[in-house]
């Protein structure tokens, strides 16, 4: 791939004295958006925060040709004591903004996430679960990022709201070309937002395949991704393990 946006080469991590991860090689190109799956603990999480630089890798190399990321994880991690309007805002203020120019960011970060501006002053005590999930993508898209991680998002939310959230992501994703890395143990979500699909290693030994998805994002219909899900887990090997619990920590 000529100029990706993100790329990792022979990246390995040690936790503990434990390599946990190794030999991960990823490419993704500008606006595009790639799916990570594999089993619970195979090094997913640490694969994001590698390449988001919150964690130094052991050995291997990073190169990033974004400009600034934004990342949601899979609680809103907001904070208590400030209202939605500033949890949005703060983050904004961290890349530079000024007071007023951030909060009027925020404001138009929280319209893109369908965020209700009369629910700004709320904190997140008084936010229902997805309204706090909003308000985590909202502080994610402030500071105008051209990628963004996240890692699992929407896995406490209904299957009603999961949709919405996705159709979100897509949607803000296409509309200013965003590329992304985007963590799921859900192939439904993968088959809907990602352009192709990674499958790491079970015991994080590289990326065990990767699949481009037909179609674009935002235009694969219910019965498009049902029958390509249905075809990954029945006829495609490169899937067999994903749902596979990690014996390492059941040790
Ligand atoms: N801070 C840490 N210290 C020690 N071990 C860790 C740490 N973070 C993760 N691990 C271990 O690294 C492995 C990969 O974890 P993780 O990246 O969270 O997996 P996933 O996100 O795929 O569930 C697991 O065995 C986990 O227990
Ligand atoms: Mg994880």
């Amino acid at each position: 791939m000529s100029d990706p946006v993100l790329r990792l080469s022979a990246v390995a991590h040690v936790f503990l004295g434990r390599e946990v991860v190794s030999k991960l090689d990823l490419a993704i190109a500008r606006s595009e958006v790639v799916a990570l799956v594999g089993p619970s603990g195979c090094g997913k999480s640490t694969l994001v925060h590698l390449a988001a630089g919150l964690l130094v890798p052991r050995s291997g190399r990073i190169t990033r040709a974004y400009a600034r990321h934004g990342m949601v994880f899979q609680e809103p991690r907001l904070m208590p004591w400030a209202d939605a309007l500033e949890n949005i805002a703060f983050a904004a203020r961290l890349a530079g903004q000024g007071r007023a120019q951030a909060r009027q960011a925020a404001r138009a970060a929280a319209e893109r996430v369908h965020f209700a501006a009369e629910d700004l002053g709320k904190f997140p005590v008084e936010l229902s679960g997805g309204m706090r999930q909003r308000i985590a993508i909202a502080r994610a898209l402030v500071a105008k990022p051209d990628f963004l991680y996240f890692d699992e998002p929407f896995t406490a939310l209904d299957v009603a709201l999961k949709r919405r959230m996705q159709d979100l992501v897509i949607a803000a994703s296409a509309a200013a070309s965003l590329g992304a890395l985007f963590v799921t143990h859900d192939l439904a979500e993968a088959a809907r937002i990602a352009h192709r699909i990674a499958v790491m290693h079970p015991t994080g030994q590289g990326i065990a395949g990767l699949r481009a998805v037909p179609g674009t994002p935002g235009h694969r219909t219910e019965t498009e991704i049902f029958d390509l899900t249905r075809h990954w887990q029945a006829e495609d090997p490169l899937f067999r393990h994903i749902h596979d619990v990690d014996e390492r920590r059941i040790a």
